[in-house]
């Protein structure tokens, strides 16, 4: 029996319309364009309207993804969200939302906490359950309302992060030229305290006490996960080439986790990198955690430079901590 193998066949995103810009920070926190500028490289976010949620966002890229693979809702049999801003804790999963406005009926549905890293997580559970032969055609999606979990007056953090979603469809092939050649995942709890929204979980239930202290709101050990982020990303990359006997000037579009445009500028440089190989949303998107890597990838598609057969290297890090990268062709037309 031939050997079926995963193929990444179509792109989508959406960013919402209300823009965020450094000047308006300016008004919020003590702040500059210029600090945010050369620290982050961020001069805009988009953030989602308040009756605008993390499955509407979803749905759209969705939305998309689905009409650029060519296939009908009914061909997609497992729909997966990574998110950390769910419409509910935890139930319905945001999927189980997503499928319902999409039409998608009775299809296995779940989400996964991965944070920024929850994108590339995905493509490693759908390739596994393709190659398996469990699925044919899977519907992921990164989306994340992360205006809904930031402390606008915290400085650290308000700055970075922004709203959004991207989605893609991975589907079955035998053949093994347009596979997904690789996908690398991995994480070190150890680290938890870097990156965490401490309530509500089962540690600390919604209370007066929760609203009253902000442990609503994501912390961040900001310079110390800036650290931990470019060692880590640079590592990963050199691992995922190595193992596939790939050198970085094969690579088309190097797409990597949209969280600093310096912590994207050392991992690029110490991987020798051009910036033309180099695909950079982080100016206008910020961070949108587990939306930002699809998001990228869709943008260098609408504006044309993504073409079918081209060789991507994703890379990307986040809370958990988790990091992860994928070696893989673009598939769609
Ligand atoms: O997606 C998950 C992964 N997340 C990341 O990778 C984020 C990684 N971290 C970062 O991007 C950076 O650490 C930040 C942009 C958050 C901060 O930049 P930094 O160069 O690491 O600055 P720092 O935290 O070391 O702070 C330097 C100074 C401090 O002032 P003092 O103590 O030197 O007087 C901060 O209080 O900059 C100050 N500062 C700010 N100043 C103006 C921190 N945030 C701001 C701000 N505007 N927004």
């Amino acid at each position: 029996m031939s050997k079926t193998y995963a193929s990444f066949v179509s792109i989508g995103a959406y960013a919402p319309e209300k823009i965020l810009d450094n000047k308006m920070l300016e008004e919020m926190v003590d702040t500059s364009d210029e600090w945010i500028t050369k620290r982050t490289g961020i001069k805009t976010r988009h953030i989602a309207a308040d009756n605008e949620y993390t499955s509407d966002m979803g749905v759209k890229a969705c939305e998309k993804a689905i009409e650029r693979s060519g296939l009908s809702k009914e061909a997609i049999d497992l729909v997966m969200c990574a998110t950390v801003t769910p419409d509910y804790f935890n139930m319905p999963s945001t999927a189980c939302i997503i499928s319902d406005k999409l039409g998608i009926h009775n299809v296995q549905a779940f989400d996964i906490s991965a944070a920024c890293s929850g994108f590339v997580y995905l493509l490693s559970i759908a390739k596994a359950f393709i190659e398996s032969g469990m699925k044919k055609n899977v519907l992921i999606v990164g989306s994340e309302k992360f205006s809904s979990i930031v402390d606008y007056s915290d400085r650290g953090t308000c700055i970075l992060f922004g709203d959004g979603a991207g989605a893609a469809i991975i589907s079955a092939t035998s053949d093994k030229t347009k596979a997904i050649m690789d996908v690398h995942a991995s994480a070190d709890g150890s680290y938890g305290d870097f990156l965490v929204t401490p309530a509500p979980g089962s540690v600390h239930p919604a209370s007066q006490k929760v609203l009253d202290e902000g442990l609503n709101f994501v912390k961040m050990k900001g310079n110390e996960t800036f650290k931990l982020a470019v060692k880590t990303l640079t590592q990963d990359v050199k691992n995922i080439l190595k193992h596939n006997a790939i050198e970085s000037h094969q690579i088309k579009h190097f797409v990597p986790h949209q969280a600093n445009y310096r912590i994207i500028k050392a991992v690029g440089d110490a991987l020798k990198f051009d910036d033309e190989q180099i695909v950079l949303t982080v100016d206008k998107y910020g961070n949108t955690s587990a939306a930002s890597i699809p998001m990228a990838i869709n943008d260098i598609y609408e504006s044309g430079r993504l073409k079918t057969g081209d060789l991507m290297l994703l890379d990307t890090f986040g809370g958990g901590l988790t990091w992860a990268s994928a070696l893989l062709t673009f598939q769609g037309k």
